[in-house]
C-alpha cells in the first residue's frame, strides 16, 4: 500500500492548477445514463472515484472513449471524455460496485426514470456517519415510484414512467437533490423541489440537464421547478473546479506560510470559508483567474466555525480547518452539523501534539505553536487531506499511511504541493 511521506517546515510558494470537481463529476457523468445521444465533458478530473464511476456506468451500458492530450495542453489538464448510453443493458448496480463509492447509488435515479425500474444496492462510502439513504428513496416515492428494500438492494419501479410532484426535503441534501433533480427531468408533469441543495456542484447537474434539453427554473436556489420532457439529447459541459481542492490548499498555505495562487478557483464557490480564512490572519485576492492567497510569518488567530450546507462553511473543508486551528494561537471551536461521525482525524492529529476535546457535535482546539511528525493513518477523503496539511507545517518527518483515500479525491496532490517547494514524496507499496 502507498505511503506519503512529508518532511513539514517549508512554506508554500507557487501556483496550484485547480483540477475539475469532484462532486461535480460524477452526477455529471451519472447524467449521461439519462440519454442515448453522447454527453461530453472536458476538464473531467483524474481520480481513483472517477475511473470507478466509469466501470459502473460501463456496466450499465455506457460506452467511453477519452480524448488524447491536445498540442500546447498542459500535463495535468482535465480529461475529456465521450459518453454514449446507446442502450441500458443492465438496471441492475450490485454491491461489489456500489459499496465501493456512495454517490454511485444515484444512478437509481437515471435507471428508473429511462427504464421504469432499477436495482440498486445500499451505498457504502467513506465513515463519516451513518449516512441514510431515505430521502432519496422519498424523492423517488414522490415521483410515483415504488420502493422496495430486498436483500439489501433498492428495488425502484415505475412500469408507466414517473409522474411530476412537490417533493419536500426536511432536511439539504445534495444527493437527493441530484437524485430528485435527475428523475424529475424525465418524469410526466412538472416537479418542485423544496429546500433543495445550493451547491455550486448541484448548479453544475442544473446546467448541464438543461444543455440536454431540460425545463428547469430557480436553478442554485432552494425551491427548483422542472418540467418533464419525453427525452433528452447529447450535450457538452465543462465540470466546475473543485472549491474543496481549492480551499485545501489555500489552508495548507495559511498554515505554511508562503504565497500560492490557486489557478482557476472561483471566490464565488468558496465565500464562507474565504472569510473564515481572513479572519485568521490570511491575504486573499480574487481574481478571474483564481486566487491569491498571502500569510506571512504572523500569528494564525483562532476562529470559530459551525459547518453548514452551501452557501455555509462546507463540511469538506473542516477537518483541514481543524488542522490549521491546532496551530493557531488561542482556542476555537469547530462544529460539525452535517454528519455526526466527521471528527475521525482528531485521533490522528493529536499524533502530532495537537490539542483537541470532543464536545457532542464540536471540537475544542487549543492551538499550539509547533507539531511534530509523526507516522498516522488516513482515515476518510477529506480527514486525509488534513493529516497532509498538518505535517507540511510539522516539524520533521511524516508518514501518512492508507492514502488510497486522497487517490479518490486529489489529483496530482504531491505534485501540485511539490511544485510549491513542499518536500513530499509518494512510498510505492515496496518503497
Ligand atoms: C455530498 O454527499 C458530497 N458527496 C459529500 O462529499 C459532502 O460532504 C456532502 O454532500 C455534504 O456537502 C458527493 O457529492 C459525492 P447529503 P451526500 O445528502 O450527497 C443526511 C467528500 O468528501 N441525509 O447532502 O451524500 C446525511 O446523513 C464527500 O467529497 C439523510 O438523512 O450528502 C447528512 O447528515 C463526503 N437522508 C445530510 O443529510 C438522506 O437520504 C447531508 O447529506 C440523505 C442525506
Amino acid at each position: 500500500m502507498d505511503r506519503i511521506r512529508i518532511v513539514g517546515g517549508n512554506p508554500l510558494n507557487g501556483t496550484i492548477p485547480i483540477s475539475g470537481a469532484k462532486n461535480a463529476a460524477l452526477p455529471l457523468m451519472i447524467a449521461s445514463l439519462l440519454t442515448d445521444r453522447t454527453v461530453t465533458l472536458e476538464n473531467l478530473p483524474r481520480l481513483a472515484d472517477v475511473s470507478l464511476l466509469v466501470r459502473i456506468l460501463s456496466h450499465h451500458g455506457v460506452d467511453y472513449s477519452i480524448d488524447g492530450r491536445r498540442q500546447g495542453e498542459e500535463q495535468d489538464a482535465g480529461q475529456t471524455v465521450h459518453m454514449t448510453a446507446r442502450e441500458i443493458v443492465d438496471t441492475v448496480a450490485p454491491y461489489e460496485l456500489v459499496s465501493r463509492m456512495r454517490a454511485s447509488f444515484w444512478v437509481v435515479a437515471p435507471l428508473l426514470a429511462r427504464c421504469g425500474e432499477a436495482r440498486v444496492s445500499l451505498p457504502g462510502g467513506c465513515a463519516i456517519g451513518t449516512r441514510p439513504v431515505d430521502l432519496l428513496l422519498m424523492a423517488m416515492e414522490r415521483l410515483g415510484a415504488s420502493i422496495e428494500i430486498d436483500a439489501g438492494y433498492v428495488v425502484a419501479k415505475a412500469p408507466k414512467g414517473l409522474r411530476g410532484a412537490e417533493i419536500n426535503f426536511p432536511k439539504v441534501t445534495v444527493g437527493g437533490t441530484h437524485v430528485a433533480l435527475m428523475a424529475a427531468a424525465l418524469a410526466q408533469g412538472t416537479t418542485v423541489l423544496h429546500n433543495a441543495a445550493r451547491e455550486p456542484e448541484v448548479l453544475d447537474l442544473t446546467d448541464l440537464l438543461v444543455k440536454m434539453g431540460a425545463k428547469i427554473r430557480g436553478a442554485g436556489q432552494s425551491t427548483i421547478e422542472i418540467d418533464g420532457v419525453a427525452r433528452l439529447g447529447g450535450a457538452k459541459h465543462r465540470v466546475l473546479p473543485d472549491r474543496i481542492e481549492a480551499g485545501t490548499y489555500a489552508m495548507a498555505a495559511a498554515m505554511t506560510g508562503g504565497d500560492v495562487f490557486l489557478q482557476g478557483a472561483r471566490a464565488e464557490h468558496l465565500q464562507a470559508a474565504l472569510d473564515i480564512l481572513i479572519q485568521t490572519g490570511t491575504q486573499i485576492d480574487a481574481s478571474d483567474e483564481g486566487l491569491r492567497i498571502r500569510r506571512d510569518g504572523g500569528a494564525i488567530l483562532p476562529v470559530d466555525v459551525a459547518t453548514a450546507p452551501f452557501p455555509g462553511f462546507p463540511t469538506d473543508l473542516q477537518a483541514q480547518f481543524m488542522a490549521l486551528m491546532t496551530r493557531a494561537n488561542g482556542v476555537s471551536r469547530i462544529t460539525e452539523t452535517i454528519f455526526e461521525n466527521r471528527f475521525m482525524h482528531v485521533q490522528e492529529l493529536a499524533r502530532f501534539g495537537a490539542r483537541i476535546k470532543l464536545d457532542g457535535d464540536s471540537a475544542i482546539v487549543e492551538g499550539r505553536r509547533v507539531l511534530k511528525g509523526a507516522p498516522v493513518m488516513a482515515t476518510d477523503l477529506r480527514a486525509s487531506v488534513s493529516l497532509v496539511i498538518a505535517a507540511l507545517a510539522a516539524e520533521g518527518e511524516s508518514m501518512v499511511q492508507r492514502v488510497y483515500h486522497l487517490d479518490r479525491g486529489f489529483e496530482a496532490l504531491e505534485r501540485k504541493l511539490g511544485r510549491c517547494g513542499a518536500d513530499i514524496e509518494r512510498l510505492s507499496s515496496g518503497g
